[in-house]
């Protein structure tokens, strides 16, 4: 385990086998409808990898960039476009794949903008979601686990650009961000 981490809340493990079960209902559920992935950059990349490899469907795949404004570990509430979609998804299902729902408010602002464009349907995939944390009222349709209020990282998540390769979650130690 790395110096920086408290303790292991999700092991490759664990994270291995809710994707193959995640992979399992959207396959299901896809069955058919050529679903196009939206990888919300870059928190999702490691899980949005692994996710599309467990879908037995043919998947399109593309990626979107957004930032919030405001410094710290808090999302603001404002929301930017910093990279769209090269895809038009006019009449097409389109699965959004997201590392973690806090306060909801980028998924809240990108299930709009997506809205506006008619596709077919817009369902989310999120890996991690914080219930408490919730600002912004948004469901996941697709939910890997429900977490605490802990500050996590690795799997794709960062703190301040590191830790995004770590395999597992773990939840950071205070001492990493309190001094
Ligand atoms: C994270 C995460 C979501 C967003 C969720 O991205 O990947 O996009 O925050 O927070 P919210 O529900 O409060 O809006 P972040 O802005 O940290 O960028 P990153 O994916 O590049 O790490």
């Amino acid at each position: 385990m790395h110096q920086d981490v408290e303790r292991v809340l999700l092991s490759e493990e664990q994270i291995k086998n809710r994707i193959k079960e995640l992979g399992a209902q959207l396959s299901r559920d896809y069955a058919g409808k050529h679903p196009l992935a939206v990888g919300i950059l870059k928190g999702s990349v490691i899980f949005y990898a692994d996710l599309v490899r467990a879908i037995s469907e043919p998947v399109e795949m593309d990626f979107m960039a957004i930032s919030s404004y405001g410094a710290g570990a808090r999302s603001s509430g404002e929301v930017k476009l910093v990279k769209d979609l090269d895809t038009k998804i006019e009449g097409r299902h389109v699965l959004i794949v997201e590392d973690i729902i806090d306060s909801g408010h980028t998924l809240a602002y990108l299930k709009k903008l997506l809205s506006a464009r008619r596709p077919a349907s817009i369902r989310l995939c999120a890996l991690l979601d914080k219930p408490e944390r919730r600002v912004a009222p948004i469901d996941t349709d697709y939910k890997g686990f429900e977490i605490e209020d802990e500050f996590v990282i690795g799997y794709g998540l960062d703190y301040a650009g590191r830790f995004r390769n770590l395999p597992y979650i773990g939840i950071l130690k205070r001492s990493v961000y309190e001094k």
